[in-house]
């Protein structure tokens, strides 16, 4: 769906991480092509091999798919390393970047997953950059710091190309743990994500500001009520087709 000038797209985005197998994927998506459409732009990150699988699926439908990662380089010696332009081919229309799976697990710095941001953007692909704090940084008062050091990275590196970007706020603390932030929170974090993004474009307004971190059907209302929370970036929720239905039309 279209944004009108000044208001963002409602999104939300299922990221699969490391699950699913191409029965189990088969039937996800057919439930989900039932369940739908939605009027939020919802898509489905999904791991590597399964990307043709699933474009053949979703082609032509009204769910989008995308990947969980992708190269800072353009091609070359990079064994195991996926390029965006492979995923531009499988019809890929999103790529995470900057996950705090990869930021944690794989030392990805601020740098790295901007230039990865970058690469995406040059093939058409809508970067969704993650950012988060982990709960020794919020606890220690470092949250909004942290997310503001994230982005900017990714501010310098893509310069007026800023408004083309998806943004996902997942406190690591809240990933996969049962605990989600508050609306309150989460819509304080997203708020100054906001502010930032205003000073670096006059087309702030525009970019869908995500939050990830154990969104569930029973907390994804009062989430996405949230004045500067545009949709979701789902994790364990987006492998259950009822439950992801929900969420997706919780966006509506
Ligand atoms: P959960 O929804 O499982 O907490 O995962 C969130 C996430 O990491 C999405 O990228």
């Amino acid at each position: 769906m279209q944004a009108s000038a000044g208001t963002p797209v409602k999104r939300v985005i299922g990221n699969w991480k490391m699950n699913g197998d191409r029965v189990a994927n088969t039937d996800l998506l057919a439930e989900l092509k039932k369940a739908g459409p939605w009027v939020a732009e919802v898509a489905v990150c999904v791991p590597f091999p399964y990307l043709g699988d699933v474009a053949l699926s979703l082609q032509g439908g009204r769910i989008a798919w995308g990947a969980q990662d992708c190269s800072a380089h353009e091609s070359g010696a990079y064994t195991g390393e996926v390029s965006a332009a492979m995923l531009a081919e499988f019809g890929c229309r999103y790529v995470l970047v900057g996950h705090s799976e990869r930021r944690a697990g794989h030392g990805e710095s601020d740098q790295l997953v901007a230039d990865k941001a970058k690469r995406a953007l040059a093939h058409g692909l809508t970067p969704v950059v993650c950012v988060g704090e982990t709960l020794e940084q919020r606890d220690a008062g470092q949250t909004e710091e942290v997310v503001k050091r994230q982005l900017s990275a990714v501010i310098h590196t893509l310069g007026p190309c800023i408004p083309q970007i998806v943004v996902a706020y997942e406190p690591v603390w809240a990933i996969g743990t049962g605990r989600t932030a508050t609306p309150e929170q989460a819509q304080a974090v997203h708020q100054r994500l906001r502010q930032q993004l205003h000073a670096a474009t006059d087309k702030a307004a525009r970019i869908s500001l995500l939050y990830g971190g154990s969104v569930k059907p029973d907390n994804a209302v009062e989430l996405f009520a949230q004045p500067d929370i545009d949709g979701g970036l789902i994790g364990g929720a987006s492998l259950k087709a009822a439950d992801f239905a929900a969420i997706c039309r919780a966006a509506d």
